[in-house]
């Protein structure tokens, strides 16, 4: 099977697989605060992400191109919504325009649509510096994404089997290239102690892509003959992940991603760590079923969502929801404290 077959077919499955629902979200809960001592007016959304100034907390996760005319179609119109609603976009992983470069204008056309906005590039751990300044250069990207796949490659029947040097490879790239360097999962979650070797190479920005979300492993399940079921429910819940993360060090920015889809979900990232929330395959969806539009009318809905809930908690700003009360309950605080995290600390502190 051909690389844009592929690209085309994660697409489809995407779609026909929704997402997976994770209980962890519902284990967070906010506390009510009856004197929050604001007004709906004051709250901003705007955050930054180290060097990185984002408009708004949620931005377009990696998804495509590289697949000829379908991939070109979703990129640009994925572009358009970013254009419009101010978000920040990642483009799906640009090895495909790197290896065949009629493969470019998929990808060149998010700039074109775009031309201030804040556009992220996308590259496996496999790429060289080179191949990731040409990625940068390919959109003129403020940042790159570093994808590790290690269990979709694993279910992938083509996918790699070697894993090895990858962190030599990102250090290669963190002191090779001028704009930020984000490490991303793709919805299997990242570990504490990952987030802590990435952080010994230079990393400074992570994104968990953590389980509850696109199912990768269940993607590519439906691409073999006999299905390594197993995987299907391996990984880290998307809120564990971030406090895993987030518990490394204050020097770390962490972006949370992996099955948002309300604003409820979206604060309650941003309260347990996250500084950004990335969205994939929600966005897909609205965008291939109900087009343009509907999208951007969604993204409007998110972003007043937030402030409301922002609101009743008495949260100003991002920073301010990371200082909020919270009790974290069920199997998510048993992950915790087996981990050695003090969930107590989450429900004591304050604003
Ligand atoms: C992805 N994702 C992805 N990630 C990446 O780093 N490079 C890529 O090329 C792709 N390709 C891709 C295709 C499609 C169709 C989807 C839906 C997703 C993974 C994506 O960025 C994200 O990490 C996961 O999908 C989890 O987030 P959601 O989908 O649960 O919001």
């Amino acid at each position: 099977m051909s690389r844009s077959e592929r690209k085309w077919d994660h697409i489809r499955f995407a779609l026909e697989n929704g997402q997976d629902r994770s209980s962890a979200f519902e284990n967070i809960k906010f506390i009510h605060q009856s004197l929050p001592n604001i007004n709906v007016l004051d709250v901003r959304l705007d955050h930054s992400i180290g060097e990185l100034y984002l408009s708004s907390p949620i931005f377009i996760n990696a998804m495509t191109g590289g697949g000829g005319e379908k991939t070109y179609r979703i990129n640009k119109e994925l572009a358009m919504v970013a254009k419009y609603s101010g978000l920040a976009m990642a483009v799906g992983s640009q090895m495909a325009a790197l290896k065949d470069k009629t493969q470019k204008y998929t990808y060149e056309i998010v700039r074109k649509e775009n031309p201030d906005g804040v556009l992220i590039a996308n590259l496996g751990s496999e790429a060289t510096p080179d191949e990731a300044k040409a990625a940068i250069d390919m959109i003129e990207a403020n940042a790159i994404q570093i994808h590790l796949n290690v269990i979709q490659e694993l279910t992938m029947p083509e996918g790699d089997r070697d894993f090895t040097g990858a962190l030599k490879r990102i250090e290669e790239i963190v002191k090779n290239v001028e704009v930020p360097v984000v490490v991303k999962e793709v919805g299997f979650g990242m570990s504490m102690e990952t987030v802590r070797t990435l952080k010994s190479v230079g990393v400074t920005v992570v994104d968990v892509g953590g389980s509850g979300g696109t199912n990768f492993a269940e993607i590519e399940n439906r691409r073999r003959e006999k299905s390594l079921s197993f995987f299907t429910d391996w990984g880290i819940p998307t809120p564990i992940s971030i406090i895993e993360a987030s518990s490394v060090s204050n020097d770390i920015s962490i972006i949370g991603s992996g099955g948002f889809s309300n604003g409820i979900e979206m604060v309650k990232g941003l309260a347990v760590g996250a500084d950004a929330i990335g969205i994939a395959g929600y966005f897909l969806r609205i965008l291939v079923d109900q087009g343009v539009d509907s999208l951007m009318g969604e993204i409007e809905t998110l972003h007043k969502e937030m402030i409301m809930i922002m609101t009743a908690l008495g949260a100003k700003t991002i920073a301010d929801l990371k200082r909020i009360p919270l009790i974290i309950t069920g199997e998510t605080c048993q992950w915790l404290n087996q981990r050695g995290i003090d969930t107590r600390t989450f429900a004591q502190r304050t604003i």
